[in-house]
């Protein structure tokens, strides 16, 4: 099919109809070749990070918008734009392909319109762009209850650049696995295959690399074999700071796909058990597939974290990563689609979810024993506010030092979107009193 009716259909998909970007996606790209897959996600990505500023253009240049079985032409209209704006596609092509993609939509007798549409936009853009700046939502492309939140918690100068990140491509983070290699042998294989990488900063997050330009993973040296896996360094940091050590029972809470489970065993594989628990079975699938690739070993269990009491073996945990549920608020350049499937009251359900995770796990943790939290949000709600409400109510437990690097007691970590390239993350170590 058409590659730009294609991202029609995957856009409808989602902002219409709320599918998630990684199912629609990968869904419509499997009979593509290689070069349309890119252009697809290159459009869907594209579109999606710039929504509300080419629904405006869309809603300025027509008498009415378009609705129902019509839906999928409105948003072939918003793939047109982003081409005129945001990419290296000549004008005439860009306005000449999309119109054509009209035929694959089945709506032939839109095609004047289409193409009508798209010149208007060659003729007034500048104007149109001028007034969509003098908006807070279209000037950044988030939602206006998002923008609200960054800016009570960040103040107006900060949650712009980070709204400014959010817009921006994230980089292919790759973890080496130490038990096959080090960082520094790894780097080798990979200039070796002309692979380009920059460490991450932080000196403890030792394996953690990222690709200049990102690659299919099949090209990477021995992937198929577990030398390596993707995952964004922020999300590395998890096992050094959950810091296991030899003969610990472990609790991974919410662990699926199971990047932070395989990393932690990579760590210290003499740890007593890993016990890897998510509610969507689905997704655990792939927790297991990732044990395999790597040949590493967890007790996987499908079951609900805020009721251990319906799963727990009975052997309280020496360390627990919670890992909890959160708005996602960090990976917005990895997601583009969350910041439109999200609501505002989805934030409030949330934090309560973590509450009575947190809350559930603390007891089966051992005295003395470590619970790492994690979100990979940007809202202190979910993040030091969340931690702050569980000190007050906990008397047993104490916030203590990251790691020997990252070592501030009175807070966790917040890191914010681009931070050394990284995803936005929230880290906050407990000790449970003796
Ligand atoms: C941030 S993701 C975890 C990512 C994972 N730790 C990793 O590094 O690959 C949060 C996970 O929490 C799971 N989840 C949501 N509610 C849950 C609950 N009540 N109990 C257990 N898992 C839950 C989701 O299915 C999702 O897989």
């Amino acid at each position: 099919m058409n590659v730009r009716a294609l991202a029609a259909k995957v856009l409808n998909q989602v902002v219409e109809q709320g599918q998630s970007l990684s199912q629609a996606l990968p869904a419509a790209q499997k009979e593509l070749n290689p070069k349309d897959k890119a252009l697809l996600q290159m459009l869907c990505y594209g579109v999606l990070r710039t929504l509300p500023r080419l629904d405006f253009f869309c809603r300025s240049l027509m008498k009415k918008p378009l609705k129902g079985k019509q839906r999928a032409m409105h948003f072939l209209i918003l793939v047109g734009f982003y081409q005129l704006l945001y990419t290296r596609v000549p004008s005439h092509a860009a306005v000449g392909e999309t119109v054509n993609a009209t035929k694959a939509l089945k709506a032939p007798g839109l095609k004047g319109m289409v193409n009508g549409v798209l010149r208007s936009f060659l003729r007034e853009q500048e104007s149109l762009i001028e007034k969509a700046d003098q908006q807070d939502t279209l000037k950044y492309c988030h939602p206006g209850w998002l923008v609200k939140r960054l800016q009570k918690a960040y103040g107006e100068v900060k949650a712009a650049e980070i709204m400014t990140e959010n817009n921006q491509q994230a980089p292919m983070w790759l973890r080496v696995n130490n038990l096959h290699h080090t960082r520094a042998e790894y780097t080798a294989l990979l200039n070796k295959n002309e692979l380009a990488s920059i460490n991450a900063i932080d000196a403890e997050n030792k394996n953690a690399l990222r690709l200049e330009k990102a690659t299919d993973v099949y090209k990477l040296p021995g992937f198929e074999d577990g030398w390596v896996s993707v995952q964004d360094g922020a999300a590395q940091l998890a096992a050094h700071y959950l810091g296991a050590k030899e003969g610990d029972l472990i609790l991974d809470a919410c662990a699926a796909p199971g990047g932070k489970t395989v990393h932690t065993l990579e760590l210290q594989p003499k740890i007593k058990q890993m016990v890897a628990v998510d509610a969507d079975d689905k997704r655990l699938i792939r927790v297991q597939e990732n044990l395999d690739r790597l040949k590493l070993q967890a007790t996987v269990i499908h079951g609900d974290a805020s009721k251990p009491n319906d799963w727990w073996s009975g052997d309280q945990f020496d360390r627990i990563l919670c890992d909890a549920p959160c708005s996602a608020t960090g990976v917005i350049r990895r997601h583009p689609d969350i910041r439109w499937l999200r609501r505002d009251s989805d934030i409030t359900e949330l934090v309560n979810l973590q509450k009575s995770i947190l809350n559930a796990l603390w007891d089966k943790l051992k005295p003395g024993g470590i619970l790492l939290y994690a979100t990979c949000s940007i809202l202190p709600d979910e993040n030091e506010l969340q931690v702050k409400s569980f000190l007050e109510s906990r008397s047993d437990a104490t916030l203590i030092a990251l790691s020997e690097q990252y070592n501030n007691e009175s807070q966790g970590r917040q890191l914010l979107p681009n931070e050394d390239a990284m995803d936005g993350f929230y880290y906050a170590k407990l000790q449970k009193a003796k």
